[in-house]
């Protein structure tokens, strides 16, 4: 499939943020918002877990999706404070973030458990978001590519075919996560048309390739136009509803309907 064939994804990565009141404005801010844009972008929110009953409510109906920002390695259990995906998946949610690099920086969370939650997230019928992204310490080194591919393929080989394709992968460089410095669009795509060929040799080279790091109203679409990059993850800029739908309407003046 070409470019120009597959749909633009913007996805919010809210994080720690939100509390009711202010989730409700937002969220029904993005629903209309979302309403104007042409078919072929679509729209996701991953909220606190704790928020999804909240989300389902106000979104359900809307062209908004919505999905949480990890899942748990284990589908029940003697596990205090986890998050099954089945139970992610009771609340009509779409996606799961997976692997994102503050779960791995600060939960410790090796490339191995990342894979095994991916699985759990496809098992229960949800679209994993498998973020990976190398530090500016590997990037200076040289290593950008044997990081990223090594957290993409630890993922790839627990999974067959079929699930491959229904990935989404998103990059993140961590030095552009929450600093105000996004990667250059040649450097974003140059690290997306690597991993899109990693996927194409696992027969899933139409997965939608997010970047995210530090994506704005300004950057976006620039970003957005490069052959590989499928839309974005957005962090901070999702939790104010008019730069989280310019970044949406940045995705739809790159799309073919837009
Ligand atoms: P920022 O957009 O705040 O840099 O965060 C990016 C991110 O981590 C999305 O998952």
């Amino acid at each position: 499939m070409s470019k120009q064939q597959r749909a633009k994804l913007v996805v919010g990565n809210w994080k720690m943020h939100g509390r009711l009141a202010a989730n409700a404005a937002l969220l029904q801010a993005v629903a209309q918002g979302a309403d104007e844009l042409p078919a072929d972008v679509r729209v996701g929110v991953c909220v606190p877990s704790l928020y999804l009953a909240q989300t389902q409510a106000l979104l359900d109906g809307s062209r908004v999706v919505w999905g949480v920002q990890d899942v748990s390695a284990f589908t029940h259990g003697a596990y205090t404070g986890e998050v099954a995906a089945p139970m992610v998946s009771d609340f009509g949610a779409t996606f799961a973030i997976v692997g994102h690099s503050e779960r791995r920086a600060y939960h410790r969370e090796s490339a191995e458990l990342v894979a095994v939650k991916t699985q759990r997230a496809l098992d229960a019928g949800l679209t994993p978001i498998v973020c990976v992204g190398e530090t500016l310490e590997e990037r200076e080194a040289g290593a950008t590519e044997q990081v990223v591919g090594t957290q993409l393929d630890e993922v790839l080989a627990k999974l067959s075919a079929d699930e491959a394709t229904r990935l989404v992968v998103a990059y993140e460089p961590v030095w552009a996560i929450g600093t105000g410095k996004s990667a250059t669009s040649e450097q974003a795509q140059a690290v997306h048309a690597f991993l899109r060929a990693r996927l194409a040799a696992k027969g899933a080279a139409d997965v939608p390739l997010l970047y995210g790091g530090s994506v704005k109203p300004d950057n976006a679409e620039e970003l957005f136009r490069q052959a590989d990059i499928d839309g974005g993850l957005i962090g901070g800029a999702s939790l104010k509803d008019q730069d989280f739908l310019a970044i949406c309407k940045a995705a739809a003046a790159t799309s073919v309907a837009g």
